[in-house]
């Protein structure tokens, strides 16, 4: 047994043990992975969701802290928020939620946002938002009925 040998051996044992970490490494990566990656969305993934998904169980808080934290800054929406664009209180009560989305959705309406606004948002983050907006900012509407 030569020198050779030992090499191929202690080579063999190295890509053994780099494979081993590259293997244990691999859950941890994933796992680090955002569980919820940025979304896009559209109209089209709110069809036949949105009338059902609207009726009761909205979360009153998290619509409005998600209007405070990615509208406020140019909306007026009851006494929150305030700027340069429309005070959404006006319409708000007579929005269809299609529209109000579109609007939202609208790279005319915002187009430094780059579709951006919602991007970060689940699906049940996007109805409280507009159940929000819909309601009035009033947190005894329907849309936040827990039976
Ligand atoms: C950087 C400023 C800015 C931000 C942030 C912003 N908007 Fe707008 N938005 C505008 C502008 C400008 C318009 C178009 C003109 C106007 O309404 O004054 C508009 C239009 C709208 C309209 C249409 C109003 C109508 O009846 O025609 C709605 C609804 C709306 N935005 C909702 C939202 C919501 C909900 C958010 C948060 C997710 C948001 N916007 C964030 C600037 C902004």
């Amino acid at each position: 047994m030569g020198a050779d040998y030992y090499l191929r051996e202690l080579m063999g044992r190295f890509f053994f043990i780099l494979g081993a970490v590259v293997w244990l490494q691999l859950p941890a990566a994933v796992v680090a992975l955002p569980s919820q990656p940025a979304k896009a969305w559209t109209l089209a993934d709110f069809g036949g969701v949105l009338s059902v998904g609207l009726e009761g169980h909205r979360n009153f808080g998290n619509g409005r802290s998600l209007f405070k934290g990615q509208c406020a800054s140019c909306h007026q929406m009851g006494a929150l928020g305030g700027g340069p664009a429309r005070d959404l209180s006006k319409r708000s009560l007579t929005y269809a939620p299609e529209e109000l989305l579109g609007h939202i959705l609208s790279m005319e309406n915002h187009p430094q946002k780059k579709n951006a606004l919602l991007e970060n948002f689940s699906q049940g983050d996007v109805l409280d938002l507009l159940a929000f907006i819909l309601s009035g900012a009033d947190a005894q509407s329907p849309f936040f009925f827990h039976p």
